[in-house]
């Protein structure tokens, strides 16, 4: 089967989908959910404000034909929504669908197992840092670091590779932290990718001066162990690859910020409520739900992606550094959105 080509007024070609599966999660991440914001009293969606299992697959298959080949579950906690392995089952029906998943960890260790049999094919797990306290401060939460690397040794015996491990850098990072972790999986299967700091929703403080640039970061890397830069993969690779000159493996940078990818981007993005996202900054979305369950048919739902896709201009990335600031008009938070 030939590969459908749908482009954006960008001329940008849809190939992935990030789907959020809830907008739960067990951390509290200091840039992501702050718990002044996301308190005991904070209104998360509620369960039939969900999109099911089968309405989501009914969306991937119809985002499928349209050409999404990669479909990333996130949360949230992706993990935290009962049965995931189930839906990753219903999607690996569909051909040539490489299925990923991006994880906190926390819960990976009793579960890689069961989600490779259902067919996922990789994972990425969010740490930012290996030192017990600061792990614990950035993410806010009672979880222990312990669990979150032994989800990254399951995930690796599981054979869910390449595993990936993301890891969000501000300028008040630690450079030795970031250096321990860059040695920590060095000549392990595992590849680390250095994250910047972005301004994702509006309840956090992002001010461009918070933000270490990705040459900052590979210099630090760099310093440690010398690095030379590897060629992209695949068109629109969010990753800037680097690998260790002594043979011992990859590191990545993602510089939303410094140097934006908007370009080749190709990502659709999911809500766990059904609302479709053109961007990770964007304002608002377009809502599928009621169209799904109004019982519309596969070709609606194909019309309807087809509509918002071929609509789409974004590029907020790129207008931020023209700019050199962030736009405050409100935007979704990426606990929400699926980051
Ligand atoms: P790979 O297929 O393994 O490269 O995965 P990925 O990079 O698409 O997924 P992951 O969830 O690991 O994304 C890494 C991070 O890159 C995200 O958490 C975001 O911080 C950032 N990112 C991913 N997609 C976009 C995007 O479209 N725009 C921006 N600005 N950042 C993105
Ligand atoms: N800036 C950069 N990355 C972020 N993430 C969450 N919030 C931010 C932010 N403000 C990362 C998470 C996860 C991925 C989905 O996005 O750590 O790895
Ligand atoms: Fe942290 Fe990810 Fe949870 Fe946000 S969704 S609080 S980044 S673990
Ligand atoms: Fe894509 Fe928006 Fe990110 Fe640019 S800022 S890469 S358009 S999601």
């Amino acid at each position: 089967m030939n590969r459908p080509d749908t482009r954006d007024a960008r001329g940008r070609p849809l190939h992935d989908l990030r789907v959020s599966v809830t907008d739960r999660c067990n951390f509290r991440c200091v840039y992501c959910m702050p718990r002044e914001k996301f308190g005991a009293d904070h209104e998360f969606l509620r369960r039939d404000d969900l999109l099911t299992f089968d309405e989501i697959t009914r969306v991937v298959t119809a985002a499928h034909e349209l050409g999404v080949r990669k479909v990333r579950l996130t949360g949230g906690e992706p993990l935290l929504r009962p049965g995931i392995a189930d839906l990753v089952a219903a999607m690996k029906e569909l051909p040539a669908l490489e299925v990923a998943m991006t994880t906190n960890g926390s819960l990976l260790a009793a579960r890689a197992s069961e989600l490779a049999d259902a067919g996922l094919d990789r994972v990425t797990v969010s740490l930012d840092s290996l030192d017990p306290a600061t792990f614990r401060r950035m993410t806010d939460s009672r979880v222990s670091l312990d669990d979150v690397v032994t989800g990254i040794d399951a995930a690796v015996a599981a054979g869910l590779a390449p595993v990936k491990v993301n890891v969000v850098v501000r300028a008040d990072s630690e450079r030795g932290d970031l250096v321990a972790i860059a040695r920590h999986f060095r000549a392990t299967p595992v590849v680390v990718r250095f994250i910047e700091y972005m301004d994702v929703g509006s309840t956090n403080a992002w001010s461009r001066t918070d933000v270490m640039n990705g040459a900052d970061i590979v210099a630090a890397i760099d310093a440690d162990s010398p690095l030379e830069p590897l060629p992209a993969t695949v068109v629109g690779e969010v990753a800037r690859r680097y690998r260790h000159r002594d043979g011992s493996g990859e590191i990545g940078v993602i510089t939303s910020v410094s140097a934006p990818f908007c370009g080749d981007c190709t990502r659709l993005r999911l809500a766990a409520n059904g609302d479709l996202f053109t961007c990770l900054f964007a304002n608002s979305g377009t809502g599928l739900r009621e169209l799904v369950r109004s019982g519309a048919d596969h070709g609606r739902l194909v019309d309807a992606l087809r509509d918002v896709w071929t609509f789409r201009s974004d590029r907020y990335s790129e207008l931020r550094a023209e700019r050199g600031a962030r736009r405050d008009d409100g935007r979704v938070e990426m606990s929400y959105i699926g980051g």
